[in-house]
Parts: C-alpha cells; sequence; structure tokens
C-alpha cells in the first residue's frame, strides 16, 4: 500500500459557528477513523489548513470531497508526497 501526505489551506466561505465547527470534525472523524486517515486540522476566523495521511485512493477520495465543500473555498494543494511513515499517527 502506498502511503501519502497530503497538505492543503482553504479560506473559510462565510463566517463558521462552533456548530458548523463541530460538524467538519464529526464528519471528518467518522470518515477517517473508517479509511486509516489520520492528519491534523487548523483553523483561524478565516482560514483552515489539513494534513491528511493514508492510503493514496482513500486520500485522494476524502480530498475529492473536501474540495467540492461549499463550507470553504479558495482550496490550495500546497504539498503531495509519498511517505514511508506518518506523522501524524493518531
Ligand atoms: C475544512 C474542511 C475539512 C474537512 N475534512 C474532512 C476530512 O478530513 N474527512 C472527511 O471525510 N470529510 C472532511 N470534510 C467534510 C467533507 O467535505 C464532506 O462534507 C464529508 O466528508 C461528507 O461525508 P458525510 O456525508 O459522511 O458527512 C471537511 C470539510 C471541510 C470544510
Amino acid at each position: 500500500m502506498h502511503l501519502i501526505r497530503l497538505v492543503y489551506a482553504s479560506e473559510m466561505a462565510k463566517p463558521l459557528t462552533e456548530a458548523d465547527i463541530e460538524a467538519i470534525l464529526h464528519s471528518s472523524h467518522c470518515n477517517n477513523t473508517n479509511n486509516y486517515i489520520t492528519g491534523l486540522l487548523c483553523f483561524n476566523k478565516q482560514y483552515f489548513i489539513q494534513c491528511l495521511e493514508g492510503a493514496r485512493t482513500e486520500v485522494s477520495r476524502t480530498y475529492q470531497r473536501i474540495s467540492h465543500d461549499r463550507r470553504h473555498k479558495n482550496i490550495q494543494l500546497l504539498h503531495l508526497e509519498e511517505i514511508s511513515a506518518r506523522d501524524f499517527p493518531e
């Protein structure tokens, strides 16, 4: 299995409430656990930056889904590489 690390940054489409963030974290946690994807999601009042690590197919599918999400915009792929070990295994 080829492991990859993908990092992107994006801008919130509109100011998000705590409930909006909770919803994103909830579906991320459920889906990512099922797909053996780990990583990191950071945000402030305007931007997101996310790192996804896992099998190439699963990370690609997840990124496709995320990039069509209307809650953010101006999604920029910053980094994509094959890895031999995860930086964020949990
Ligand atoms: C900034 C941001 C980060 C997201 N990160 C993930 C993620 O890591 N994994 C994921 O499955 N969905 C993530 N989502 C949500 C997806 O875009 C999508 O709504 C979700 O995967 C749909 O799955 P569900 O129908 O099971 O909720 C993210 C959305 C946003 C706006």
